[in-house]
């Protein structure tokens, strides 16, 4: 239901602080005209409320030839930061960047970060924002998990639906998500609450099978019937399945390039105010769907680019995937259960 912005005002009050603003720090807004103005106005309005020096930074929209449809996710590669110098350095300036117009991952906002500024990314509706309002619990349960990932060696994912794929961990980074940007150089989106990371090159083998009532991001669908996917070596050989396959394949094909079969960042969901059903009440072009993403037990695979930590496959073709009903064992020790986390 809508919220007004008054509470979306509040709602930004609580995430800038428990993301340490302080009243001698520099905050910036990062905006495009595609930017909900609704969010760029109560980020302004909760970082002056907290006595921090607030400023904005616009930056013009990039559409890359092949990107098909408006969601951010789908497309890797340049963002309008790239080659930007002066943006660059405007934003190297703030403490903290709220980003209302979602950069993705590049060598530049890498950067931003190295220099010790924070960003949060804020993108989604407020009242998807105010659902998932994050505070020190979901940290906490993110965190916990951390531990187990962190120095993780292989992850085993199986199903009932018939999935089973190993991969070996250990080769790149834990990445988690709980919703605010509270050391420095850290990166965070509301909302959100889950971690990842990425499969040792060429280790990742077996079946996943994408049951019905899986999701396909960036489509914003529910599969209706089961996608098989063969895995073989870190890349996908093989999608069978029904109507959703034969999409998935045309999809993935259209970008004519062989790394977008590589598996990317895999990891589960622990946010139990995320909505495995949320996705079917909102349109399209409403957000990213973070429901999605995070809910609670699920498990988060993905395909295409691995440049955001050092490796060298870089694609524009990203899916996000996250499933149900899955087993999740981490070095033999089980983290979701049939698609319950285990705590
Ligand atoms: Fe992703």
């Amino acid at each position: 239901m809508p919220v007004s912005d008054n509470q979306l005002v509040e709602m930004f009050e609580h995430v800038l602080t428990l993301s340490k603003v302080k009243p001698s720090e520099s905050v910036a807004i990062l905006k495009s005209h595609y930017s909900n103005p609704r969010i760029v106005q109560a980020a302004f309005n909760a970082a002056q409320r907290l006595g921090a020096s607030v400023y904005g930074v616009e930056l013009p929209a990039l559409n890359p030839p092949k990107a098909m449809g408006n969601d951010m996710t789908a497309y890797c590669g340049d963002t309008p930061l790239t080659g930007n110098k002066a943006a660059q350095t405007a934003l190297e300036a703030a403490d903290l960047i709220v980003d209302t117009m979602m950069l993705l991952h590049s060598p530049e906002q890498e950067q931003i970060l190295k220099t010790g500024t924070r960003i949060l990314l804020a993108v989604e509706p407020p009242e998807v924002l105010a659902r998932m309002l994050p505070n020190l619990e979901d940290k906490e349960r993110v965190m916990t998990a951390e531990k187990v990932l962190k120095n993780a060696k292989v992850m085993r994912v199986t199903s009932e639906a018939g999935s089973d794929l190993t991969m070996a961990l250990g080769q790149y980074p834990t990445v988690t998500e709980y919703g605010f940007a509270d050391e420095p150089g850290r990166w965070d989106h509301w909302p959100s609450g889950f971690l990842f990371s990425w499969p040792n090159e060429t280790t990742a083998n077996g079946t996943l099978v994408i049951d019905k009532g899986d999701i396909l991001l960036p489509f914003k669908i529910y599969c209706r019937e089961a996608i098989n996917l063969t895995i073989k070596d870190g890349f996908i050989t093989d999608i069978e399945g029904g109507f959703e396959a034969e999409y998935l394949r045309e999809y993935m094909a259209y970008f004519n390039d062989p790394e977008v079969y590589g598996i990317s960042h895999v990891g589960w969901g622990l946010q139990p105010r995320a909505q495995w059903t949320a996705m079917g009440l909102h349109d399209k072009n409403d957000g990213m769907c973070m429901d999605a993403r995070a809910f609670d037990g699920n498990f988060l695979f993905s395909t295409g680019p691995n440049t955001e930590v050092g490796g060298t496959r870089k694609t524009p073709c990203h899916m996000d995937i996250p499933l149900r009903n899955c087993t999740v064992e981490v070095d033999g020790q089980v983290v979701v259960n049939k698609g319950e986390v285990v705590s």
